[in-house]
């Protein structure tokens, strides 16, 4: 009976330490993923692992942030070691109460005084002209508008209708006046005159759009994104941070201005988000994200924040800006603007974990500290900010 009894409780405890060691390594397993790829996935448990691998974007993201070592078995068993080790090299820089903050600290190659004063050679004028242009967005009868949080979405021509979502859910920002935030989209241009005709309408309505003469494709992203640089730099460069962000995120506003007062006045020139390191370059050539030698040589990326949504400290737009006029153009976006560039200049990373990536149908209000949330249609766009209560942000 003793005998039963026993066996009884070494099988439950076993089963009990399997299915939580299931737990915990499909935990680090994500926190992993997380590191490589810069967006937090939140997860119950095991059948969530097994949704975070079908997703096509945590796939594609391991695709194009690991390179071809990835070997999911790997990560899945050393996953916990390389976390703890991600977080190690991370103790050094600052973390705030809640602990989702940390400084990773500034990537101390060069200094901005060699950029500017070795007068090194302008290999990128980016001297676009503007095909539309917004010249007052921060400002108020002639003088400078007080502007708190500069929002500039990186969009295509020809998506209209995402924009339009925008504007109607988190975009609705801008007639909040205590949020002292704008928010407008930057464009390229296309050789559809149907589409540029549209556009032209949109803009006399909206007055809201920003559109440089290079061709928009997702190999010019690089330039998309010095162009947002570059117009900060020219027009507003008052407000105190720029968020960088993609026309398929949500972001919560209130959410990320709270954060910004709270924790943005312990750092200088930093820019925040989805730190990844040790990213490698993909290099096999059937892959959309292939990258060749020719193109990058190093085995490894520089520390850099995931491209989706980033926010930018006002004393360091500039510096960035001129960096990218002399450093040869990388087109991935993310690597090349916050880290290459930012190398350059000897920017700071702050890791936020609000930043993130959420899974579909998830309720918002479930998500503590969420600021953003990465591929959203527009329908799930207002949806969420249904969930929200509207302007009334209420979660
Ligand atoms: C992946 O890693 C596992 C565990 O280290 C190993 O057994 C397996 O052979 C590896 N697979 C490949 C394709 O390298
Ligand atoms: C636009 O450019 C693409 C290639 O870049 C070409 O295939 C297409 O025919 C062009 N369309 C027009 C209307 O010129
Ligand atoms: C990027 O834009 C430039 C300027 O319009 C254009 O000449 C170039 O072909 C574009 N590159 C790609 C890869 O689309
Ligand atoms: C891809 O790489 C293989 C071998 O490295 C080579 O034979 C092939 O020509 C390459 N394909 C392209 C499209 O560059």
């Amino acid at each position: 009976m003793a005998r039963s009894k026993l066996l009884l409780f070494l099988t439950g405890f076993c089963v009990f330490h399997f299915f939580g060691y299931l737990y915990y390594t499909s935990q680090e397993y994500v926190r992993h993923l997380q590191a490589l790829h810069g967006k937090t996935i939140y997860i119950q448990g095991t059948d969530d692992l097994r949704e975070v691998l079908k997703e096509d974007s945590g796939l594609e993201a391991i695709a194009r942030h690991s390179g071809s070592s990835v070997n999911l078995t790997k990560l899945l068993t050393h996953s916990g070691s390389k976390s703890s080790n991600f977080r190690e090299k991370d103790s050094k820089g600052e973390k705030n109460s809640n602990g989702i903050l940390r400084n990773v600290g500034s990537s101390r190659t060069r200094k901005l005084s060699s950029v500017i004063e070795s007068q090194q050679e302008v290999v990128n004028p980016h001297d676009f002209p503007y095909l539309i242009n917004e010249e007052y967005v921060c400002q108020k009868d002639g003088k400078k508008e007080e502007v708190f949080l500069m929002v500039v979405v990186l969009s295509s021509v020809h998506r209209y209708r995402q924009r339009q979502a925008i504007r109607q859910t988190w975009g609705t920002a801008i007639n909040q006046p205590e949020l002292k935030t704008k928010v407008v989209f930057m464009l390229g241009r296309t050789n559809e005159s149907f589409h540029e005709y549209q556009v032209r309408k949109e803009s006399e309505q909206h007055h809201d759009i920003i559109q440089e003469d290079f061709i928009d494709t997702y190999r010019n992203l690089s330039i998309k994104t010095t162009a947002v640089l570059k117009w900060y730099t020219t027009y507003c460069n008052h407000a105190k941070y720029l968020l960088k962000t993609d026309e398929d995120m949500f972001v919560h506003i209130p959410n990320l201005i709270k954060s910004l007062k709270d924790s943005g006045p312990k750092f200088h020139k930093f820019i925040m988000g989805s730190v990844i390191k040790g990213a490698m370059p993909y290099r096999q050539n059937f892959s959309k994200w292939y990258v060749s030698k020719e193109e990058y040589s190093d085995s490894v990326y520089p520390t850099y924040i995931s491209g989706t949504a980033y926010v930018i400290s006002q004393d360091l737009v500039s510096d960035l800006y001129q960096a990218t006029l002399v450093t040869p153009m990388f087109w991935l976006e993310d690597v090349y603007i916050t880290g290459i560039c930012a190398a350059k200049v000897d920017a700071s990373h702050v890791h936020h974990l609000g930043f993130q990536y959420f899974r579909r149908n998830e309720p918002p209000c479930n998500f503590a500290n969420f600021i953003t949330g990465h591929r959203i249609g527009q329908q799930e766009m207002r949806r969420i900010w249904k969930a929200l209560d509207g302007p009334r942000w209420s979660c």
